[in-house]
Order: structure tokens, then sequence, then C-alpha cells
């Protein structure tokens, strides 16, 4: 895919260690049952699910399958997130409560019995997933948390002290029978499962209009009778999902490690720490750990938070060197269930997004659910999930007013500091500066080459703010990501950052 520049952001360990089959552009037009835009662990496993059910589908993927967030995650597969039990009784009451545990149980065997199936060779270990404190202030609510999850019925248990991490903890949450698997070669591996019979996985090709049955790419049209949006947050404004989860950006690292843990880790306070682990084929285990959130496009947050991370695993578990560091992203939704479903009870399309950071088991949910709905059945879990649930339109204007505020405010913090040209731009840095009096976001590569583009994210104008690990620039509003050419990385942005003379 393009990378003009040498960016490093495709760089992560998932990507570079799986050997992962490519798939062809889309050439013309055609027609499937069921086009199904992103390749994700949504939109693969969802096109694997509808072709077992006779349908043809269509994958059309802008870059590469399973590459993108799915494919920089730290990729446990757990119905264990945190402390979310406590809160979600809370907001949808017990019974919707025990639904989501029972879901997320069942997308962690699905992708199990998916890999068995298939014969993908994706990793799969099981571990058990702890959330543990340090912190006095947490530990009633983990307490809570075990005591909650017990009664839905999920396989959970309070432990203290020592929990297999090099220091002990006040108190822990553990879910027994939980794994770890390797996202890309799994993804990868399932979408190669796919074409054939009149299904198509096609990667390299852009979804740039959409309507309920008809998306048009960059490369051709396909028709079909359910259009699914499994791009992580849906296209443009479909749903105004952007106005109901809110973007988080996370740094996340891998390293060799000499201090191996026997499970998948989180911490319940801030600073976050999450660790999992991964046999690498030359022989060495491998840490696969992500820090703080913070908003996307804030550079100083994004450089503290990697390195207090760095310094975190460097001292408890003998790691280093750090041969990977790489930002990833997701969204927080604002009732702490994902939303997925039928966008709204007229335009019709199928979407999933929310899954704050849970999105692997919550991803497999979704394509369930979707494939469900897809094929006129019904789905039960809809009761927690369904996308309808909320109105958007009351407060949305607000929350994208308040988000464009925050922007601007980072922004222009970053620009008093900045240098206002490019002449004054040293190799290797960034800058958001007035150029002819339009914002341009430029960078100066090593050879003193300066890549300058539209400051302006091409979603709803909020100005976009460097990502110094990634090398790119990523919108605080929304999530959008773009290459150092404009190219769009992530949405819901469909059209570059407009590329500048810099003379
Ligand atoms: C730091 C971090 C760690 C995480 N760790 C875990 C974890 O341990 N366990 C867990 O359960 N979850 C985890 N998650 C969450 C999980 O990774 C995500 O929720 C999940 O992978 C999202 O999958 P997806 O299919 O929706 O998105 P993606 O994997 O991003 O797939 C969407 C696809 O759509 C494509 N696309 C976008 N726009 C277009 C377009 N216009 N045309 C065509 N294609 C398009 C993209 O290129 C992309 O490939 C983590 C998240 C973060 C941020
Ligand atoms: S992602 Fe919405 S304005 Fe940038």
């Amino acid at each position: 895919m393009p990378d003009v520049t040498g960016a490093p952001q495709n760089r992560t360990y998932w990507n570079e260690t799986a050997s992962v089959p490519s798939f062809p552009a889309l050439a013309g037009d055609i027609e499937v049952d069921v086009a199904i835009i992103g390749g994700g662990i949504v939109g693969v496993t969802t096109a694997r699910l509808l072709k077992d059910m006779g349908q043809r589908v269509a994958v059309i993927e802008a870059r590469r399958v399973g590459q993108q967030v799915t494919g920089k995650s730290t990729a446990k597969m757990t119905s264990q997130h945190g402390i979310i039990y406590q809160t979600l009784e809370q907001k949808f009451g017990e019974d919707r409560a025990r639904l989501y545990g029972e879901a997320q149980e069942r997308g962690v065997r699905r992708i199990s019995e998916l890999a068995v199936q298939w014969g993908i060779k994706a990793d799969i270990e099981p571990m058990p997933a702890y959330t543990y404190t340090n912190d006095e202030s947490y530990v009633s609510q983990i307490e809570k948390e075990v005591e909650v999850a017990q009664r839905l019925g999920l396989p959970a248990r309070l432990e203290h002290g020592d929990i297999g991490l090099p220091y002990n903890v006040l108190a822990a949450i553990r879910f027994d029978s939980q794994a770890q698997f390797h996202p890309v070669r799994y993804v990868a591996g399932l979408a190669a499962t796919i074409p054939g019979e009149g299904s198509h996985v096609f990667e390299g090709s852009r979804a740039i209009e959409w309507e309920p049955t008809r998306v048009v790419t960059d490369h051709g049209t396909v028709t079909a009778r359910h259009v699914v949006m499994a791009t992580h947050l849906p296209l443009g404004q479909v749903g105004m999902y952007y106005a109901m989860a809110y973007p988080q950006a996370e740094p996340v690292l891998a390293a060799p490690i000499r201090r191996v843990p026997p499970g998948m880790y989180k911490n319940a306070e801030k600073p976050g720490h999450s660790i999992r682990t991964h046999r690498h084929e030359n022989g060495q285990v491998y840490a696969i750990a992500a820090g703080t959130t913070f908003k996307p496009g804030h550079p100083d947050e994004e450089q503290d938070y990697i390195q207090e991370l760095e310094r975190w695993l460097t001292k408890n578990f003998e790691a280093g060197p750090i041969e990977y560091r790489w930002i990833n992203e997701d969204y927080t939704p604002m009732d702490s269930a994902p939303f997925i479903g039928w966008s709204s009870k007229s335009d019709g399309y199928l979407v999933a997004t929310g899954f704050d950071a849970w999105g692997i088991s919550n991803g497999t949910v979704a394509a369930m659910i979707i494939a469900d709905l897809a094929t006129g059945r019904e789905n039960r879990w809809l009761d927690i999930f369904d996308a309808t649930r909320v109105k958007p339109i009351a407060g949305a204007k607000e929350f994208v007013v308040e988000n464009a505020e925050v922007a601007a405010h980072l922004v222009s913090g970053y620009l008093s500091r900045k240098p206002k040209s490019y002449d004054e731009l040293e190799p290797g840095h960034a800058a958001i500066m007035k150029v002819d009096g339009e914002n341009v976001a430029a960078f100066k590569d090593e050879g003193g080459v300066v890549h300058a583009v539209s400051a302006v994210c091409t979603h709803m104008g909020c100005l976009v703010g460097w990502n110094a690990t990634d090398r790119t620039w990523d919108c605080p509003c929304h999530g959008s990501r773009f290459e150092l050419s404009g190219e769009v990385i992530h949405g819901p942005a469909t059209q570059p950052l407009g590329s500048k003379v810099t003379g």
C-alpha cells in the first residue's frame, strides 16, 4: 500500500511476524448478496459466517486485511474487560449485563472453532486473564467486579499478592479459560478461505461512496442486498457514531523478555499497563505491552506515555531491546456497550463500533450478530448491543463542537512552540503551521525533504495533530489517521489531506 515516505506506521510486531496472502484489488463492477467494507476482525469474520450461510460476499479493504486496528492490538481473547460488569449492570440491568458476558465468552470460543475448522495457525494459547490493582482506592471495585462477574456466570475469582507478576498486587480479578493469539495470522488466514463460489476479498480498494445496497470504490462498484460497515467506525456520517463514541489512542511496544509471566494482565489504575506474551519463531518470548490512553494527535502525552511504558516493561520483565513501537486507537462508547446491528431503523447499514479496546471478542460477537441480521434471523444479544439504542441527534452537535475546540486548543498550544516556516523545521520534526493563511501539517524527513499536507481533517474539519511514533497525522476529534502523503489510514474520513507545494 502507499507509503511513500518510509513512515513506520505499518511496522508492528504482528505485521512483521505474519507471512500473509495478498488479495487483488476490485476491478470493475460486481454483484454479491452482502458487501462488507473493511477487512479487520469484524469484516472478515462476518464474511466467513455469511458464506457459511450460503451468501455470496465481498470484503472491500482499503489497505491490507487484518493489519489495521486488529493487527495493532494486544490480541487477548477474553471476556475479562477490566472493570465493566458492574458498570453494565448499573446501566443496563443484570439480564443485559449477563448477555454481554455470555456473548464475549461465545465470541472467544468462536475464534478457536474457526481456527480449528479452517486449519489456521493463529498461535492460540490458553491463558488466564487478570485485571489487578496496586491502588487502595480500586480494591473495592475489584472485589465488587468479581462478585458481579460470578453472579453473571463468568469464570471469575478474587486473588491477592502473587499473581505471577514480578511484583505483588493488592487485589486482582482472575478469569480462567481465556486465550491469546496472533491477530494478523488469524484474520489473514480466515480471509484466505473466503474467495470462490461467487465470494471475494479485495485489498487496496477504498470505499468512497455508499448507499445501503451499493458501494463505490476507487476501483469499481459492488452492488448487494445489504452493506456492512466493518470499518471500525462507520464512514462519513453513517449513524453519527462519532457523536456517541470517542477515540482513544494507546502506545504499544514489543520486546523480548526474560521474566515471562504466566497470564495476560492489565491494571485498573493509571498509568495503564497491559501485557501478554508471544513466542517468536526466533525462539525468544516477546512481550506485547500497551500503556495509558490519550487523545489522538496529542504528541506530548504520546511521548510521555510511550516512555513510561518502556520504563515499566524494561524494569519489571528484563525486557529489551524494544524492537517495535506503535500507536493504536479504539472508540469508547458513551454508555459502555458497543453499537452493533442496523445503524437506524430506516437507512439499513449494518455496523459495529465502540469496542473500547475489546474488539477481538466484541468484533467476533459483532460478526455473529450481523450475519444473523443480514440473513433475516433474530439475535438476542441485540438486547444490549442494538446500534439504534441511542438517538444520536440530541447532543451530537455539542459533542462535535466540544471536540473541535479541544483540537483547536491542542494544536494552537502546539503551534506556539513550533517553527513557523519550512526552513525553521528541523529534520525529523513536524509542525502545524500557517502557510499563505492556510493550516498546513508539515514534516521534514532526515534527508531534508518537506512533506506538507493540509492540516484540516477531511471528515469534519478539525485540525490534525502529530503522531511522532508512527509518523502520521491523527485527528483528535473522531480518530481519522493520515499518512505523511495525506493518504487515509483510518476513517471516518475517506478523502486524503490535500497536498501542499513546498517550494
Ligand atoms: C492498544 C490497543 C490494544 C487492544 N488490545 C485488544 C485486546 O487485547 N483484546 C481485544 O479484544 N481487543 C483489543 N483491542 C481492540 C481491538 O483491536 C479492536 O476493537 C478491533 O480490532 C477492531 O476491529 P475492526 O474490524 O472493527 O477494525 P479494523 O481491524 O481496523 O478493521 C477495519 C478495516 O476497515 C478498513 N477500512 C477503513 N475505511 C475503509 C474504506 N473507506 N474502504 C475500505 N476499507 C476501509 C481498514 O483499512 C481496516 O482494515 C485493542 C485496541 C487497542 C487500541
Ligand atoms: S475525524 Fe472527524 S473531523 Fe477528523
